[in-house]
């Protein structure tokens, strides 16, 4: 935690981290950084570790060895519910999302408002479509024509924002993850896609955008870190280098010369 730079100290810092699934080494000593107000991707072929190391990050998987930190604090977390309470969400390309459900009980899934009138506690159905519709278009810019259809008659992108604004509406989520949000997106929705990216960056959240497509990279993100063989192969800013130059880092070429 002592880097000594002049830089604001990162959000979120992964040290050493190494994940073995029986004979698997998934992940070996991969360090990882991030900043509040950045996107940093995570780049690799399949198999490269990417998925798992935003599941340790997300409590899901726990390290065979390893540190996490967030804030300078650091956390053990035994489900991906402990890192929820700590802030840090993701939302996944295949949602989780209860397609026959209407958005506003989808956003409040599993964490219903009610209201008591006379000791009676009832759903609190209006102010939850009040809140999705407010969260949506607040946070994301993001205006359904109707609230009032299932979830599975939205939009691919549509349905994306939804499982944002569910992750954002919890007031201290610092570290949104999201694993391939693109791609079974066309390309409209993808650019809506990487705009609500934007936005979440603006609004200072760390996030952390897995993905195979270098064009969506090199459009959102600022940093990219790339994992080759479960190991961290080198991290660049966008800003200083090419999709070549991550492509060579991908597939080894540094290796190879
Ligand atoms: N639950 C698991 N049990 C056993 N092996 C696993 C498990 N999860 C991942 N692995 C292995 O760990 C390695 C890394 O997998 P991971 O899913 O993290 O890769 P990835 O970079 O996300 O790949 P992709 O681009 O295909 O999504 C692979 O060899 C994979 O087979
Ligand atoms: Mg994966």
């Amino acid at each position: 935690m002592s880097s000594g730079t002049k830089d604001a100290e990162p959000l979120v810092v992964m040290r050493n981290i190494s994940k073995r699934f029986g004979g698997v080494h998934a992940l070996s000593q991969v360090n990882l950084e991030a900043y509040a107000g950045e996107v940093l991707a995570i780049v690799g072929d399949n198999g490269a570790g990417k998925s798992t190391l935003i599941k340790i990050l997300t409590g899901v998987y726990q390290p065979t060895e390893g540190e996490i930190f967030v804030g300078g604090e650091q956390l053990v977390m035994n489900s991906h519910s402990d890192a929820i309470d700590q802030g840090i969400d993701a939302v996944y390309q295949t949602l989780a999302l209860a397609d026959h459900l209407d958005p506003a009980a989808n956003m409040f899934l599993g964490n219903e408002l009610t209201r008591s009138f006379l000791g009676i506690t009832t759903l609190d159905n209006k102010k939850m479509r009040t809140e999705t519709e407010r969260v949506l278009f607040e946070r994301l810019g993001v205006r359904l024509r109707s609230l009032d259809v299932p979830t599975a008659s939205l939009s691919g992108g549509q349905r994306q924002a939804v499982a944002i604004a569910r992750a954002v509406y919890h007031e201290g989520l610092r570290v949104l993850v999201m694993d391939e949000p693109t791609a079974a997106l066309g390309p409209q929705e993808t650019a809506r896609t990487l705009k609500l990216i934007k936005t979440l960056k603006e609004q200072g959240l760390v996030v952390i955008l897995i993905s195979h497509s270098l064009d969506d990279v090199f459009e959102v993100a600022d940093r990219v870190h790339v994992q080759r063989r479960g190991k961290c192969a080198g991290v660049v800013k966008v800003a200083d280098s090419s999709q070549q130059d991550v492509l060579g880092l991908i597939v080894g070429a540094e290796e190879a010369a």
